[in-house]
């Protein structure tokens, strides 16, 4: 293997370490302890399972949390209730309404009723507006996209001047982790579905990052020799020797690709670490710009 590895476990550990440090201090020397509300709605059961895995966070980092799960057929005006009384509740800091949502739930109004002070998943349209212009700061960023961030930062990946290719448009995190590089002053191009020459715009990246949800579709020859390639994608393939009877894969061909790149994340073990890492950190944030700690 040529290419040093990103461990996702070991940033992440150092991430939590730190929140951890800085919550004791904000309860010793401002009685203030950081508070997260996830909100549920219906029986989604990788939802249900990111949700739990966020609430054991909050507890380990010693954060206080509310879960609010409601029922498949909550009615809209139910769940905008349900928002307006955690946007009113001192002791929380930040609200996160776990996506998708049940179909015939209006997702935009929902997301753009919580209070911007405590959109810790950056996806208010103010917060994602911000993010998507010069010179403007969004109070939050998106937790997958910063976690890329914190993981090219951390292993002394230079940003700047760097060319960045993002393969996936999705809201949650090809389009928001493209505008983050380019507000460090990264050169990015955007590449999807329609892009002509994949394996050539690929090719051109200092830093590849993949989002789009086909198992590992990035190859040895779409990679420069040297790049940091950040995998997100998290895709299940059978696999009859495994116990479950699949394995999980990127969207990169590690195997292949760890021999030409510099840097890689794996999967697991990468970047699907960091997302709640970055959650717990957007958390802390809030409940230090509500005591007037910060900006
Ligand atoms: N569903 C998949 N990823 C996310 C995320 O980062 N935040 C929320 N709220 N829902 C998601």
């Amino acid at each position: 293997m040529t290419a040093q590895l990103i461990d996702g476990k070991e940033i992440a550990t150092k991430v939590y370490d730190e929140i951890k440090a800085e919550v004791a201090e904000l309860k010793a020397k401002h009685g203030i302890v950081p508070g997260l509300a996830t909100v549920l709605v219906g029986e989604n059961p990788a939802s249900q399972a990111y949700v739990s895995s966020k609430q054991k966070r909050c507890t380990e980092v010693g954060f206080h949390s509310i879960g609010e799960h409601l029922p498949a057929d909550t009615p809209q005006a139910e769940l905008e209730a349900l928002v307006q009384r955690l946007n009113e509740d001192p002791s929380i800091h930040g609200i996160l309404v776990q996506l998708p949502l049940p179909s015939h739930l209006d997702e935009e109004r929902v997301l753009s009723l919580i209070s911007l002070e405590k959109d810790v998943d950056g996806f208010h349209p103010i917060n994602i507006g911000r993010l998507s212009m010069k010179g403007r700061e969004p109070l939050f960023v998106p937790c997958t996209p910063a976690g890329c961030i914190e993981l090219l930062d951390r292993s002394g990946i230079p940003i700047e001047g760097a060319e960045a290719v993002v393969l996936g448009r999705s809201n949650i995190v090809g389009l928001p982790v493209a505008m983050l590089l380019l507000h460090r002053n990264a050169t990015v191009t955007i590449c999807h579905s329609r892009t002509k020459d994949l394996p050539a715009t690929c090719r051109g990246a200092d830093i590849l990052v993949a989002a789009v949800g086909r198992p590992e579709m990035v190859k040895a020859d779409w990679v420069k020799p040297g790049a940091a390639v950040i995998d997100v994608g998290i895709n299940r393939v059978d696999d009859p020797t495994r116990p479950r009877g699949y394995r999980l894969t990127g969207d990169v061909d590690f195997e292949a690709v760890k021999e030409v790149a510099g840097h890689i994340t794996p999967v697991p073990g990468g970047v699907g670490l960091m997302t709640i890492a970055m959650l717990m950190q957007n958390t802390l944030n809030g409940a230090k710009r509500a005591a007037g700690l910060i900006d």
